[in-house]
């Protein structure tokens, strides 16, 4: 078996944060994975004195869609690596017109409606039913939190609808997530991140960029308006992605929330 350097802290990048400049002394490892290839090779580098992994969920070049990502390998690796806390960046939607474009929310629940990916490491003869009445961990959203409250980020809290795509919703299912489910953004990719994460036993939370309005609002949302808001906030992303590495504890050990624990209660 391959031994890997050890990293703490893992940043899966969505789209316009492909180039992992946060870092110094960075190189590229190839992670084998019993689930195929990840999205990209991973980028190990150190941020205030830190060990930091980057993959790119798309791959670099954005070649990979929301429904193609190999989910399963991705969250294997950095669990090979050791990652206890996962930062996830995406683009989102707003279904809201007080959550503005260039706004971040880190949420705090989902609706999963995709359709048929890869949702689960277990799936026989081992079988588990994880909790998800809290999805994301609630010590490393503080963390988020407060960072960007302190950088003078505009930041939510939140429900995430997500889709299957790679199409966007038509203006009567927008209708639906917004006004039936009372979902607050949208977007394709947190579904089954945020549940493999949790099988792993690892902290997870996501930092969404808020790019459009979907299509509740007059203008719908387009893919080039998508990547624009995107790069107009990739500095932004950044300088609140080095705040939240600066904050983490500095060793995995300390973590005081219940992630760690999540199969405890899961195998039958
Ligand atoms: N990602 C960014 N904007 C989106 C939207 N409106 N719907 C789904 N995914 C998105």
């Amino acid at each position: 078996m391959l031994e890997y350097e050890k990293v703490s802290i893992g940043i899966i990048g969505g789209s316009g944060l492909y180039d992992p400049k946060i870092f110094t002394d960075s190189k590229e490892i190839k992670v084998y994975t019993p689930y195929g290839d990840t999205s990209d090779l991973i980028t190990i580098g150190t941020v205030e004195g830190k060990k930091v992994a980057f993959l790119p969920r798309h791959g670099r070049r954005h070649r990979i869609p929301p429904h193609k990502i190999n989910y399963r390998a991705n969250l294997w690796a950095f669990h090979e690596l050791g990652v206890k806390w996962v930062i996830s960046v995406s683009a989102v939607g707003s279904l809201r017109m007080d959550y503005k474009p260039g706004d971040f929310v880190v949420p705090d629940q989902f609706i999963d409606m995709t359709k048929g990916r890869q949702y689960t490491f277990f799936d026989g003869p081992v079988v588990a039913h994880v909790s998800m009445a809290d999805p994301f961990c609630n010590a490393l959203r503080k963390v988020i939190i407060d960072s960007a409250n302190d950088l003078k980020i505009t930041t939510h809290s939140g429900t995430y609808i997500c889709i299957e795509g790679p199409r966007f919703s038509t203006r009567a299912e927008s209708r639906v997530w917004k006004d039936v489910f009372k979902a607050d953004i949208i977007g394709m990719t947190l579904v089954p991140e945020v549940n493999l994460a949790c099988e792993l036993q690892m902290c997870y939370a996501t930092i969404g960029t808020i790019t459009d309005y979907d299509v509740f609002a007059d203008i719908p949302v387009t893919a080039e308006e998508v990547t624009r808001v995107l790069n107009e906030n990739a500095e932004k992303s950044r300088k609140l992605l080095y705040e939240v590495i600066k904050r983490l504890p500095d060793k995995p050990d300390d973590r005081e929330c219940s992630c760690c624990n999540s199969l405890k209660t899961a195998l039958i």
